[in-house]
């Protein structure tokens, strides 16, 4: 069941997703050659602790931190650790917070010093994916048309769309209806209605949409290693169009 959110529940929702936008712009200028992702992570949670909310992923399914850090070929769900972060390197940072009853959600996809062009690209597709995606979110619309703009702008690059992990509806709990594939069929899907709020969030890989799980049972991989990006808006569905909750 969808669930429907009012002009004032959204401005609260808006309030928490900033918090990450701040978190964002405070972490940029720390993932730098020599940071460890378990920094990274203390750093968030301290920040989200001081601004009125709870770290959302931590202790979700026993997941052990407040980011999920994930690098090169990892795609999502990659835990915090004393690995340190190399000139090239580019890392995928996604956190969520609790915020007033209710949940934010959003991915960065970060360069790490210098990184090749393909990784730059790679990037770029990624975040035009996640805005084509948000272009689509408007009531009278169906949800994947949301999914095929993200495929079309992903696939006309040469990359590919994560198919075993997607987006979803978001509120009061983390994962709420609708799932939000980042592939599908235009004029399919529930219609799109004012009040609606969704995390979209296109994972794409350089060499092939597969991807395998690692020992630790959380961090997902590109199945042939080849590097992945990740970018997350939680978005509303208003009578004004879509409006990124998790922007500045
Ligand atoms: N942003 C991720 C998602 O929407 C949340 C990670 S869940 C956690 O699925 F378990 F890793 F916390
Ligand atoms: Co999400």
């Amino acid at each position: 069941m969808i669930i429907l959110k009012s002009p004032q529940e959204i401005a609260i929702m808006r309030e928490g997703n900033r918090i990450l936008a701040r978190l964002f712009e405070h972490l940029a200028p720390l993932i730098q050659p020599g940071i460890t992702t378990a920094e990274l992570d203390k750093e968030a949670e301290l920040f989200i602790r001081s601004h009125n909310a709870a770290p959302a992923f931590k202790g979700y399914r026993g997941y052990p931190a407040t980011l999920c850090t994930s690098v090169n070929e990892e795609v999502i769900h990659g835990i915090p650790s004393p690995r340190r972060l190399v000139s090239g390197d580019i890392i995928s940072i996604d956190v969520g917070a609790l915020h007033d009853g209710f949940y934010s959600d959003s991915a960065r996809t970060f360069a790490v010093g210098g990184v090749s062009k393909k990784a730059l690209h790679l990037m770029e597709v990624t975040e035009k994916a996640l805005h084509e995606g948000i272009g689509r979110a408007s009531a009278g619309n169906h949800l994947h048309d949301i999914s095929a703009a993200i495929q079309k702008v992903v696939e006309s690059a040469g990359f590919h769309v994560v198919r075993e992990f997607v987006g979803h509806g978001i509120g009061r709990i983390l994962h709420e209806d609708p799932q939000l594939p980042n592939y599908g069929k235009k004029g399919t899907g529930p219609l799109l209605q004012e009040g609606m709020t969704l995390a979209i969030e296109p994972m794409v890989n350089e060499g092939t949409w597969k991807v395998s799980i690692l020992g630790d049972g959380w961090t997902a991989v590109t199945a042939d290693g080849s590097l992945s990006a990740h970018f997350e808006h939680s978005v509303a569905i208003t009578a004004n169009g879509p409006l990124i909750l998790s922007a500045l």
